[in-house]
């Protein structure tokens, strides 16, 4: 089989390396890929950006593409799995109407509200003058949230009402997100720790993934600004076998009958983010594909093969296959460039990959570019250095050991990932 792979980061370079160790694949094209994902086995890139939907098509119907893998949620939330079904190929992920979980949050919170989803509470404005009421009329702060896609800086917990009021009119009145921020969600602020499930979905069934964590802040300590993730870990020791069984029945089971009984069946990857609150479990967001950098944490530990799992999700015949996973656990960490997630330089020269892989670490690139033979930096988080291990110590001493060989100038990375839960 030949592959399309769409997308360009750690995420993608996970999927691509796990795809190609697949007995059924032939060629992997990844658009438009990075400079991992350019010399992963079977792999090559295209130049075609995760955005341009009739460019991608095109490619796919030309080169006679067996199945299309779609990474972000960019182009699902834009409807590419329905151009390509409309087209008769095989495609994997939720089509529009179902991405809609990740692509309206105010959809999202109705949804979990209708099928009594456990989540907090929240009302949905698209006025600045009637949030900023609400606002004032609060005891406690609450969470702003854009409604549509924002490459993850649409959630803000302000620190005060005034500065809420003011988020509020940047969203609202300045469209600090286009149109993602025309409808906003003042939404109850929870507080607890946070693990995403992610499950393997064909429209009726579900098969879950280990529980994952991942460190948002930039610094060692849970300390500086929110990143998009810079390390992760799994399984989650917060998910114990009865919050998984929770898991399922209270959000995932629901979540996945509710959209099929409202019409719009849903095939892919969801994601659940989390907070184990003290008054329970609550749904703060689902996701509509693999998350980054839970991937790469997430596939290393699958024994299966990923192309069977993807095949039997799109037939609907996900109860006839169960995913292996290997015991033991996952830690990435997350190599960034200085200065990110602000202002950052590219172009750096990154060394001794090879070393670190031959240290016995898998290393996932997201923000490289092969440029004349030499592997540069080209974003904020460069790559994932990912160890396995018999339980999470022994996993984060194995990344930490692969990461110990890699250099590139002014790279930054926290020396706690998967320490918090230890
Ligand atoms: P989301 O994209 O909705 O998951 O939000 C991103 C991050 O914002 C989450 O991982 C949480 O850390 C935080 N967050 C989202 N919703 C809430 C909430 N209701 N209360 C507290 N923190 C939240
Ligand atoms: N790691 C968070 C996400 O993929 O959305």
């Amino acid at each position: 089989m030949n592959l399309l792979l769409i997308g360009s980061g750690g995420r993608e370079h996970a999927l691509a390396w796990k795809l190609s160790q697949s007995s059924q694949v032939g060629r992997i094209f990844v658009a438009p890929g990075n400079g991992g994902t350019a010399t992963t086995a079977k792999c090559e890139n295209v130049a075609i950006a995760d955005s341009d939907l009739s460019g991608l098509l095109a490619f796919a119907q030309t080169h006679v593409i067996d199945l299309t893998v779609v990474g972000p949620e960019v182009p699902l939330v834009a409807g590419i799995v329905d151009l390509f079904q409309t087209a008769g190929l095989r495609i994997f992920g939720p089509v529009q109407s179902a991405a809609q979980l990740e692509g309206s949050k105010a959809f999202s919170k109705a949804f979990m509200q209708r099928h009594q989803i456990p989540t907090g509470w929240a009302r949905v404005y698209s006025d600045f003058e009637e949030a900023a009421d609400f606002v004032h009329s609060l005891d406690a702060l609450p969470v702003l949230k854009a409604s549509g896609l924002a490459a993850g800086k649409g959630v803000v917990l302000p620190a005060s009402q005034d500065e809420a009021v003011e988020v509020l009119r940047q969203m609202l009145v300045e469209r600090s997100f286009g149109a993602a921020s025309a409808t906003v969600l003042v939404e109850e602020r929870l507080t607890g720790p946070e693990v995403s499930v992610l499950a393997f979905c064909d429209g009726k069934n579900i098969a879950l993934m280990p529980p994952a964590q991942d460190h948002k802040r930039l610094l060692t300590g849970d300390r500086g600004p929110n990143t998009g993730g810079m390390g992760a870990f799994a399984p989650s020791p917060q998910a114990t076998p009865a919050f998984l069984e929770e898991v399922e029945s209270s959000v995932l089971r629901p979540a996945i009958d509710g959209m099929a009984a409202e019409g719009t069946p849903y095939v892919g990857v969801l994601y659940a983010g989390l907070m184990l609150t003290a008054d329970g479990l609550r749904v703060l967001e689902f996701n509509c594909r693999f998350g980054d950098p839970e991937t790469q944490v997430i596939l290393p530990l699958l024994e299966s093969d990923l192309v069977d799992l993807l095949l039997a999700c799109i037939d609907g015949r996900l109860d006839e296959v169960t995913p292996i996973w290997q015991a033991g656990a996952a830690a990435t960490v997350v190599l960034a460039s200085g200065g990110y997630p602000g202002h950052y330089a590219t172009g750096k020269e990154i060394h001794d990959i090879a070393k670190a892989e031959a240290a016995g670490s898998t290393v996932f690139q997201a923000g490289t570019a092969l440029t004349d033979g030499r592997l540069l930096t080209s974003g904020g988080r460069v790559l994932a250095v990912t160890g396995l291990g018999e339980d999470l110590p022994a996993a984060a001493r194995q990344a930490y050991a692969g990461l110990a060989h890699i250099a590139f100038d002014g790279a930054v990375w926290r020396t706690d990932i998967a320490r918090k839960s230890v």
